[in-house]
């Protein structure tokens, strides 16, 4: 098995002690790891110049950090994610990767790798607005096409993951062992449901009528999705 853990933030808080307690967890012993820790493996801020869109990914200003992070999880069969709540959103480093990785969404160039990954996205708040932020995080691997995202979010009363209670460190423990043991099993068994499916032929109807970005359309004309292939198919 492979994976690729990413932490949105620099720290060890406890946003990373639960990614990298999930990932031991899933480790059945053989896993390859791959690990990126936001800012510092991807610093930029994307500049809006749409070179990843327009023109290809390999044009995009920042292509060393990024390209690094999308080979690992084409790679991968898991990706866990991690962001501290920050005043109700995603931290601004992730915000940043994501909006890197905008290229690859369904309304662009899907990778076809992305559609039979397991996603876990974590979030941690002192009191309120993680919900939303694994939502968020959720949200952005859906668009890649990855067919199932388990989120797991905890208010920890804390700032810090030392000062995180005996009390709250059980129940993270628990419910970190209870995605685990779902997210285990569907490992290189997920397919994308009707949601996906949906969204995906009506993408492809975008495309063939689309002259306004031919990288985008000859992308979908040479993975024959504009016929009949589709990327959770063998082919
Ligand atoms: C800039 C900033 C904004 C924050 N915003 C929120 C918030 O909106 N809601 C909340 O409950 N906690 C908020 N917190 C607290 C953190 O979300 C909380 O301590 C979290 O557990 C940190 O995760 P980490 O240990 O993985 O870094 C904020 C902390 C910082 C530094």
């Amino acid at each position: 098995m492979e994976m690729t853990l990413i932490h949105g933030q620099a720290h060890k808080g406890s946003g990373w002690h639960m990614t990298r307690s999930i990932a031991k967890a899933l480790d059945d012993g053989n896993t390859i790891i791959h690990e990126f820790s936001l800012p510092v493996d991807a610093d930029k801020f994307c500049i809006g110049c749409y070179n990843c869109i327009l023109k290809g990914c390999e044009f995009c200003p920042h292509k060393d950090k990024i390209q690094p992070i999308v080979k690992a999880l084409e790679s991968s069969d898991v990706i866990i994610i991690d962001s501290p709540t920050y005043c109700f959103e995603m931290s601004g480093a992730l915000k940043s990767l994501f909006d890197h990785l905008g290229y690859m969404w369904l309304s662009h160039r899907p990778n076809k790798a992305m559609f039979n990954k397991v996603g876990i996205v974590v979030s941690t708040a002192a009191g309120a607005g993680a919900k939303g932020v694994t939502k968020s995080m959720a949200r952005q691997l859906f668009w890649m096409g990855v067919p199932k995202v388990y989120r797991m979010n905890m208010n920890v009363n804390a700032a810090k993951w030392e000062d995180v209670t005996e009390k709250v460190r059980g129940e993270i423990e628990s419910r970190i062992s209870a995605i685990s043991i779902k997210a285990g099993r569907s490992v290189k068994k997920v397919k994308p449901g009707l949601k996906h499916r949906l969204l995906f032929n009506i993408m492809a109807r975008m495309q063939k009528g689309n002259s306004w970005n031919l990288v985008d359309r000859n992308h979908w004309d040479n993975m024959g999705w504009l016929d009949k292939a589709k990327p959770w198919n063998a082919s």
